[in-house]
């Protein structure tokens, strides 16, 4: 009888942490089953680093991912969900994403950008994170990836 007892233990000591704030809300999805299992295979089992979707404006690619990242944020210690419509500046959103990667328990973030990023990729490091980037062709339109491991790009029409 200890045994189950065991297991709902382990299952309430995992923590998950997601902040979806920025995720606008959806109503009934059409069609799209094809693509959420191609992402969910690149994102859970293939563990791909980096993936764009990209497509014509308004095609659906916000709602598909939006969809996707909902269902599988238990994979994930944290889901971050950010939408950089507004080209916020990269202080804003570094500032945002630590706090939420410490817990809130940073008080004072380190005041470099570099030190920032070290930080950052402590967390990357130890933790299996989730970052959603919306409207990331805002600030990267024309130019390509820089050179940053495994990734995968989904046209969707
Ligand atoms: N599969 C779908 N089923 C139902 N509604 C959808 C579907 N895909 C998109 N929509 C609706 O179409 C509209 C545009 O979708 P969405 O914002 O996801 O497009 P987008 O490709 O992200 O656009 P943009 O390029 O402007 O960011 C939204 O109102 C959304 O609810
Ligand atoms: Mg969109």
């Amino acid at each position: 009888m200890e045994e189950p007892q065991d297991l709902i233990l382990l299952q309430r000591q995992r923590v998950y942490h997601v902040d979806l704030r920025e995720i606008l809300p959806t109503s009934t999805v059409y069609g799209r089953d094809i693509e959420q299992e191609v992402l969910r295979q690149w994102i859970v089992q293939d563990c791909c680093r980096i993936i764009s979707v990209v497509g014509l404006g308004g095609i659906g690619k916000t709602t598909l991912v939006g969809l996707i990242t909902k269902e599988i944020q238990n994979s994930f210690d944290y889901v971050f969900w950010y939408s950089l419509l507004q080209a916020p500046p990269l202080a804003v959103f570094m500032e945002r994403y630590l706090r939420f990667l410490s817990d809130q328990q940073h008080t004072f973030l380190p005041n470099s950008l570099e030190e920032q990023f070290f930080l950052l990729r402590d967390y990357w490091c130890r933790h299996r994170c989730l970052l959603v980037l919306d409207n990331f062709d805002t600030i990267f339109q024309g130019r390509a990836h820089a050179g940053l491991g495994k990734q995968k790009e989904l046209h969707i029409r």
